[in-house]
This record gives structure tokens, sequence and C-alpha cells, in this order.
């Protein structure tokens, strides 16, 4: 009998983590304290943090339905969904602290040609690195979240504030792992945002500064070089311009 997909998967995993074994010569109390630690991270509200941290940049790399458009990147612990439409696509408040900031591009499929009605849903940390929702209620709700479209002619207009390079949470037993591992848990400056059109695949994907010193080096293996753009002057004013680039549903075979 042919195995199903979650046998393949779940067998080649269990080899792996044998071999694993073998290699480092891994004692009956380390594979306790392995669940325990696991555990404690799920306790301790780490579950997504944990996993999003070590592991699902490589899915995202590997993912085999993703042939062409702009680089996907991972989703990460601190999406909420069912955020509300922005009015004039203004996300952050008149007193958000912050480098006001312009964000605009087109949105093209892989023919480049402009595709509208693109819902672009937008979330990011704030100029002290905080994600609303979780951060102990220190900014307001649904604060620097939200949804804008892209017009006829695929382009969208987005005012916000600079976000913050910022560390994942640090303290728990995810930061302990990545110390541990003699790596920091800083992350470089990025805005979030999925696009979603019924006529193609949903993109999640991240928008980085060129410059960032932690591009090279992000906690968690994410950045992308080609996803990061220049920020670009005129007078006082900050604008960030990029293009979104959509996968056909149907080019996934
Ligand atoms: C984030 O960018 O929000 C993120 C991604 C993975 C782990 C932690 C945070
Ligand atoms: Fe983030």
């Amino acid at each position: 009998m042919e195995k199903s997909r979650v046998a393949s998967i779940a067998s080649d995993l269990i080899d792996a983590v044998q071999e694993i074994c073998i290699k480092h010569a891994v004692t009956h109390t380390e594979y306790r304290a392995a669940i325990d630690f696991v555990s404690r991270a799920i306790d301790s509200g780490e579950r997504s943090l944990l996993f999003d941290a070590f592991l699902e940049a490589n899915v995202v790399a590997s993912d085999p339905t993703k042939i062409s458009g702009t680089t996907s990147q991972v989703l990460g612990p601190f999406y909420l969904p069912d955020m509300p439409f922005l009015k004039d696509g203004v996300m952050a408040r008149k007193n958000e602290p912050g480098e006001r900031l312009r964000v605009s591009g087109k949105v093209l499929n892989t023919k480049s040609e402009p595709v509208g009605g693109v819902e672009l849903d937008f979330w990011q940390a704030d100029a002290s690195g905080r994600y609303s929702h979780f951060d102990g209620g220190v900014t307001p709700e649904k604060n620097l979240r939200g949804k804008i479209e892209s017009d006829d002619t695929g382009d969208f207009f987005l005012e916000t504030v600079k976000p913050a390079q910022y560390t994942i949470p640090d303290r728990g037993p995810t930061g302990l792992l990545l110390k541990e591992m003699g790596r920091h848990s800083w992350r470089p400056a990025h805005l979030h945002v999925i696009a979603r059109h019924s006529d193609y695949s949903t993109l999640t994907t991240q928008i980085y500064f060129k410059g960032d010193e932690y591009l090279e080096s992000d906690a968690v293996r994410a950045a992308s070089a080609d996803l990061a753009f220049s920020l670009t002057y005129d007078r006082d004013l900050a604008s960030l311009s990029f293009n979104l680039v959509l996968q056909d549903i149907d080019s996934t075979g």
C-alpha cells in the first residue's frame, strides 16, 4: 500500500531525528529535557514564536508551489486577521511617534500587467519596535494594522511611520535557545503585507529597508536582499516605493 503524505513526511522526520540522536549521542535525560523545553515554550505563549523563529523561513523557502512573483516571507506570530480597511490609506495615527513614511507602488502580474482590486493587508512594528495587541496594551488596539486596495492601474498608497528594527521576544524559551546557539534576536525593520486577489495566489511577504544592518543576520533568517528598498526624501518627507508581483493561481500546475 502506498504511504500517505503524512506517513511519508513523519517517517522521514523520525529518521532524521534518529540520525541526530546517534550523531550527538543524545541521552534519555536530554530527550526528556527537550520535551520539557517545547512544553515550556507552549505554556508561556511562545508556540507560534518558537516554530516561526526557527522553522518557518525554511518552509517558505522550499514551498514548491511558489515559482514566480515577489519573494514570499514568513507570516510570523504577530498577524491579526479581520483588520479594517483604512481611510485614504492612512495607517498611522496623526500623533503616532516616529518618522512619517509614504509607501506606494504597483501590483502587477507576472506579465507586468497591473492588477486592480488586490486587497493589501499590512501590519508592522511601531517606531519603538512594538506590535499592537502583543505589547501588553501599551499601544492602541489595531495600531499600525489595516487594509488598502490597489486601484484599476494597480497603484496603491499607504501612509504610515517607519517601523523600527526590533528584537523578537527573547526573555523566554525561544530567546534562551537563540542565545544558546550564539544567535542574536534582532530583526531588520520591515513592513508585513499579505496580497489577496481571487485570480492570483495569495502572497505573504515583507518589505525591508536598504542598508539595514540586520538584513544579513536576521534572527529568523527570513530577510531577503531583493525585498529591500531605498528610502527617498522630498524635503523632509520619506517615501518608499516597490512593486508586488502576483503569481497566477494556475501556474502551480
Ligand atoms: C515577525 O516578523 O513578525 C516575526 C517573524 C518570525 C518570528 C518572530 C517575529
Ligand atoms: Fe515582524
